[in-house]
């Protein structure tokens, strides 16, 4: 029979996941169809037994539903438990289960361009994606800088990471911000900035960006936003939001079918993606 996967999320419309997961499917012969289903606040939850009701495989959960799908799922694995957001969800013999496969993205990302142990790395934000980043991070025994603009939240992500892994993170204000920066290797804009429409925007201006570090966008659209075009000036190494997204989604495949994605798989993804963007 065939089975069903997609994204609940709202706005979903443009989401590259249905173009990379139905890649893959095509691509490995598997059975499989994937789709985008805008799904609102209040319907949240009929969506989830909807789901469930119609024998779906899997589904991925984005914006704004990442922590409040979490009550309405059997069983939260650990990855989700965690960073308390869910981004993948298994429909497993009647039971759903809650993953997040966003930070390992991250990580692997990165770690196709350097090793991740005793690195300082710095991120702007403390949304779900910041915080996915930051808990597999300090996974990898890294070391964290933060800054947002809500500095309040970065307290409480400190708070959380104290209870669960007993470690700390340094909170950066603007007084600190230049010289957090200057002493890390890794810096990653974990926020929407950035993002279409809004092109020309940029986290931090060209001037604070130091010379020669491996700088990351969590933003795949565009491709190479403003913060990677002052990074690349800056001679810095560049990794864009792309890899991010192909490896959070190829984590989510192996959570459903059970199977190793390989390289020439992660590409097939990437160029399935990057084909659509540039449409
Ligand atoms: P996501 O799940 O994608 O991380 P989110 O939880 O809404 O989305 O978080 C968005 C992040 O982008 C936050 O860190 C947010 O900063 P605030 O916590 O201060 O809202 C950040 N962000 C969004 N727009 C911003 C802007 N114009 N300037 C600075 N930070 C911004």
């Amino acid at each position: 029979m065939v089975k069903i996967f997609g994204v609940i999320g709202h706005p979903v419309a443009h989401s590259l996941s249905p173009v990379m997961h139905n890649a893959v499917f095509r691509s490995l012969k598997i059975d499989a169809n994937y789709f985008s289903f805008d799904v609102g606040k209040n319907e949240l939850q009929d969506g989830i037994k909807g789901a469930k009701a119609l024998k779906f495989s899997g589904l991925n959960v984005t914006i704004p539903h990442k922590i409040s799908v979490m009550k309405y799922l059997d069983i939260i694995d650990e990855s989700a438990k965690i960073v308390n957001a869910v981004n993948t969800i298994k429909f497993d013999n009647k039971k759903t289960i809650g993953y997040n496969t966003d930070g390992i993205g991250a990580i692997k990302a990165i770690k196709k361009r350097t090793e991740i142990e005793g690195k300082k790395i710095f991120i702007f934000g403390a949304g779900g994606a910041a915080r996915s980043i930051i808990f597999s991070a300090l996974f990898n025994n890294a070391e964290i800088s933060v800054y947002n603009r809500t500095e309040e939240k970065v307290d409480v992500i400190n708070d959380e990471v104290m209870k669960k892994l007993n470690k700390r993170i340094k909170k950066v204000d603007l007084n600190n911000l230049m010289s957090e920066l200057e002493n890390c290797e890794i810096i990653i804009n974990a926020t929407s900035v950035g993002m279409f429409p809004d092109v020309n925007e940029s986290i931090i201006d060209e001037k604070f960006m130091p010379e020669g570090k491996i700088v990351m966008d969590i933003v795949y659209n565009p491709i190479e936003t403003k913060f990677l075009k002052y990074a690349k000036k800056k001679n810095c190494i560049t990794i864009d939001g792309v890899d991010m997204l192909v490896y959070q989604g190829a984590e989510s495949l192996k959570i459903w079918l059970d199977i190793e994605i390989k390289d020439d798989i992660i590409k097939i993804m990437k160029d399935a993606v990057i084909k659509e963007l540039k449409k």
